[in-house]
């Protein structure tokens, strides 16, 4: 626990921040020995990771992973994963090669549009805002040419400003609500700047042109909610694909079980929030792969899957003639340039990987890795039941906390094959290897 409210934390170089921490913490010599050894030995490379956030001490690594055999829209594309959780990079893997000999992954990007809102008070009449808003349109799209100029460039820009009343339940309160085009930036910087210089605009233009009323911008922001941006995503086959995924199922049994279990997502919250979880397991490793902001995806994806007013499934499946088809529909407001895509390294690596795609591609591709992880998730479900892969994963994860040798791990893995892992058991069963004899 710290002792005061420090002032200028941020302005103090990274060993002073150190010291601080030293002295207020008390943090042990072998935890600033890490601290250290996380740190790039480039220099220049170091500043850029530095760079990215405020108040940096260190780099705190996660794996970068690849899940190849994707045959997307039969193209066969490596996808890049970097992810926390042991089993999603080696679940995309097997649902991608799974279906990569049965058609693979049909997707589609419905659009590109992301909208941004400057939200204002006005005390006049409605009438009067609206005809001063249609006075005044071309000079807002005038006062952020320059802004928007290299945008229009590449393809983008403003496409639509209209004027909306906020709520019934917000009197006096409205919004420019403002449709963009960011080409393959995802362009959250962009529209933030062109909204913000825009209300200024806004606001003075009315202010100042004697019209009935006032105006006061209370503020300009982007919204994470991009269903134009949605990715339609499918597999699909006969039921006899499936006659191997359960000794105990048929190819038939499997399919209805798995619409089964997907149903139930679609009706019940508290189901579909584990659901989409496991849909965003695959898409977050992409974006955060390829330097993309895996929040707003997330705020976006959530509520659309509230859009009918109860939280449903992002998923469905449907049956016919002995025919499966999974599908997801999901906003993925992701972009292939500009931001960190652009400044991470490791990001650039993870788009080169990808073949350099633009946006479209890019949301196609996070989407695939989404159904495809979902549909890792659904089978071991309905099948083994989830925990026999992950505890795989946090097997060795365990393993390599204990410090066990390739010898220890191997009769562990056998020991533990149908046994309880945790941490406990697996360390007291490598003290006993370790030392028999304190273990009779
Ligand atoms: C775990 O990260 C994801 C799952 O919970 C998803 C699901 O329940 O469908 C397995």
């Amino acid at each position: 626990m710290a002792t005061y409210i420090v002032n200028g934390f941020s302005e103090l170089p990274r060993n002073e921040k150190l010291k601080w921490l030293q002295e207020q913490v008390g943090l042990s010599q072998s935890s600033y020995q890490l601290l250290e050894e996380h740190l790039h030995s480039d220099p220049q490379l170091q500043k850029i990771y530095a760079d990215i956030s405020e108040n940096t001490i260190s780099n705190f690594y996660l794996p970068l992973g690849l899940a190849p055999n994707f045959l997307i829209n039969g193209h066969l594309i490596t996808i890049p994963m970097v992810i926390e959780e042991s089993s999603v990079v080696a679940a995309a893997s097997h649902a991608a090669k799974f279906w990569a000999m049965h058609g693979g992954f049909h997707t589609r990007a419905e659009g590109i549009e992301k909208t941004g809102q400057i939200h204002f008070t006005w005390n006049g009449t409605e009438e009067v805002l609206h005809q001063a808003f249609r006075r005044h349109e071309e000079h807002l799209i005038q006062a952020v040419g320059p802004l928007i100029h290299r945008m229009e460039q590449r393809g983008g820009g403003v496409e639509k400003i209209e004027i909306r009343s906020a709520s019934p339940h917000l009197p006096d309160t409205y919004q420019l609500f403002v449709t963009f085009r960011t080409a393959n930036a995802m362009g959250a910087n962009f529209i933030n700047s062109v909204l913000e210089k825009m209300a200024g605009e806004w606001e003075s233009r009315i202010n100042s042109s004697g019209t009935m009323g006032a105006l006061k911008v209370i503020m300009s922001i982007l919204s994470n909610y991009t269903p134009e941006c949605r990715v339609t995503c499918y597999v699909e086959g006969d039921y006899s694909i499936f006659r191997e995924m359960d000794p105990h199922m048929s190819g038939e049994q499997f399919a209805l079980t798995f619409k089964q279990a997907v149903d139930i997502a679609v009706h019940d919250p508290y189901r579909a929030v584990t659901h989409n979880k496991g849909i965003f397991n695959g898409m977050d490793a992409v974006i955060l792969a390829t330097g993309n902001d895996f929040r707003a995806v997330e705020a976006g994806g959530h509520a659309f899957a509230a859009r009918s007013g109860t939280y449903r499934s992002l998923s469905q499946v449907e049956l016919s003639e002995k025919s499966f088809r999974f599908s997801l529909e999901v906003p993925v407001a992701v972009g292939s340039v500009g931001g960190l895509t652009g400044t991470h390294p490791l990001a650039k690596v993870s788009l080169e990987i990808l073949g350099q795609p633009d946006a479209e591609q890019l949301m196609q591709y996070t989407a695939a890795a989404g159904l495809a992880n979902h549909f890792s998730a659904i089978r071991s479900l309905i099948t083994t039941g989830i925990q026999k892969g992950h505890m795989k994963m946090h097997l060795g994860n365990i393993l390599r906390q204990l410090g066990a040798s390739p010898e220890e791990s191997a009769s562990v893995t056998v020991h533990f094959k149908d046994r309880q892992v945790s941490f406990a058991n697996v360390s007291s069963y490598l003290e006993s290897i370790r030392n028999p004899l304190s273990h009779p």
